[in-house]
C-alpha cells in the first residue's frame, strides 16, 4: 500500500514522521476518512470543507497545495497504485501542526504542517447489517469541540474497545442524559414516528452521512427533528441506527442487552439504508463518468 507524506509518495511501510510531529507530541492535527467507490470519493467538496474548517478553528495554516482538486489527484494515484481501483476503500487524510521542539504553544510560523494520506481496502460489514448491531451506553467524556475532528480520539478509542469487549458494535456516548454520537459515527433514533437525532453543535461532529441520511429522510416525507433523544428515551425508541463514513446506516437492535423496537432493523432504518446506498453508488458513478 502507498502512501503521501508531505509531496512523495512512497510504501506506507516506509512512510516516517518526526519524533517531533506535534501530531505524535499532542494529538495535535486534524483528519479526514472519505469513503471510495470504483476509485471514486465520495463527496469530495463536503469532507475538503470540514477539513479547512478544523484548520482554521486550529490556526493550522492550511498548506496551499490542499484543496479539493489535489487532494482528490492524491487520492487517485494513491487508489491506482495500490490496486484499489475497483470495489470498495477508504481515503485517510491528515495534517498536523508540523514537527518541532516540544513547547505546547504554536512553533514559530515557518513549521510546515505534516500531509499525510493513504488508502485501504474496505469491506462493509453487509452481513451485520442485515441482523442489526448491539450497542452499549458510555458516558462521554470528551471535550467540548467536538465538531472539530481532531486526531486526539483516545476517548472514542476507549469507547469502542469497551463495546467490543462487551460483545458489542460501538457505544452510544451520552452527556448530561443525552445520546450524543457513537465512537465514530452518529446516533438516529426514530421515537414516535419522527427521526430524533443531536442537532450540529459543539458537542458532535457534524457528520457528512448523517446530512445526507437526514436530506433523504425529508425527501422521503419521514418527519425529522434535529433535537436530541435522552438515555432513558432508549427504551421507547422504535428504531436507532448510526450513520457515517465506513458505518453507512447501520442498524442498531439491542443496546445494553435490550431490544430496540422489535429487536429487527425496522423499517425507516431499512429504508434509509437503501436510499442511502443507491446514492453513495450513483454519486461515485457520476464522478467516474465526468473524469
Ligand atoms: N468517523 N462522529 C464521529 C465521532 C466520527 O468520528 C465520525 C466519522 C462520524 C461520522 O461522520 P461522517 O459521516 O462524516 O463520516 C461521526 C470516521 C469515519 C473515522 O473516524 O474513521
Amino acid at each position: 500500500m502507498l502512501a503521501y507524506l508531505n509531496g512523495q509518495f512512497i510504501s506506507r511501510s516506509s512512510a516516517t514522521i518526526s519524533v517531533d510531529d506535534r501530531g505524535f507530541i499532542f494529538g495535535d492535527g486534524v483528519y479526514e476518512v472519505w469513503r471510495v467507490v470504483n476509485g471514486r470519493l465520495f463527496e469530495p467538496d463536503r469532507h475538503m470543507a470540514r477539513l479547512g474548517f478544523g484548520l482554521r478553528e486550529l490556526r493550522i495554516a492550511t498548506p496551499e497545495s490542499l484543496n479539493t482538486r489535489s487532494v482528490e489527484e492524491i487520492a487517485q494515484r494513491l487508489l491506482a497504485d495500490s490496486g484499489l481501483t475497483d470495489g470498495e476503500a477508504t481515503f485517510y487524510m491528515e495534517v498536523t501542526r508540523g514537527a518541532a521542539p516540544r513547547a505546547h504553544q504554536f512553533p514559530s510560523a515557518t513549521t510546515a504542517p505534516t500531509v499525510y494520506a493513504t488508502v485501504y481496502r474496505f469491506a462493509p460489514p453487509e452481513e451485520l447489517r442485515a441482523r442489526g448491531a448491539a450497542a452499549i451506553t458510555m458516558t462521554d467524556v470528551r471535550w467540548l469541540r467536538c465538531d472539530i475532528k481532531t486526531i486526539q480520539l483516545l476517548p472514542n478509542v476507549l469507547a469502542k474497545q469497551a463495546a467490543v469487549e462487551r460483545g458489542a458494535t460501538d457505544a452510544l456516548l451520552i452527556r448530561d442524559g443525552v445520546v450524543t454520537e457513537g465512537s465514530h459515527a452518529n446516533v438516529v433514533g426514530v421515537l414516535d414516528g419522527s427521526i430524533r437525532t443531536h442537532p450540529t453543535n459543539h458537542l458532535i461532529l457534524p457528520g457528512i452521512t448523517r446530512s445526507i441520511v437526514l436530506e433523504q429522510a425529508r425527501g422521503l416525507g419521514i418527519p425529522v427533528r434535529e433535537e436530541p433523544f435522552t438515555e432513558r428515551d432508549i427504551d421507547r425508541l422504535e428504531e436507532l441506527f448510526l450513520v457515517g463514513t465506513t458505518t453507512d446506516v447501520m442498524p442498531i437492535v439491542r443496546v445494553n442487552d435490550r431490544p430496540v423496537g422489535t429487536g429487527t432493523p425496522g423499517p425507516i432504518t431499512t429504508r434509509l439504508l437503501t436510499e442511502f446506498r443507491a446514492h453513495l453508488d450513483t454519486s461515485c458513478a457520476v464522478a467516474h463518468a465526468l473524469r
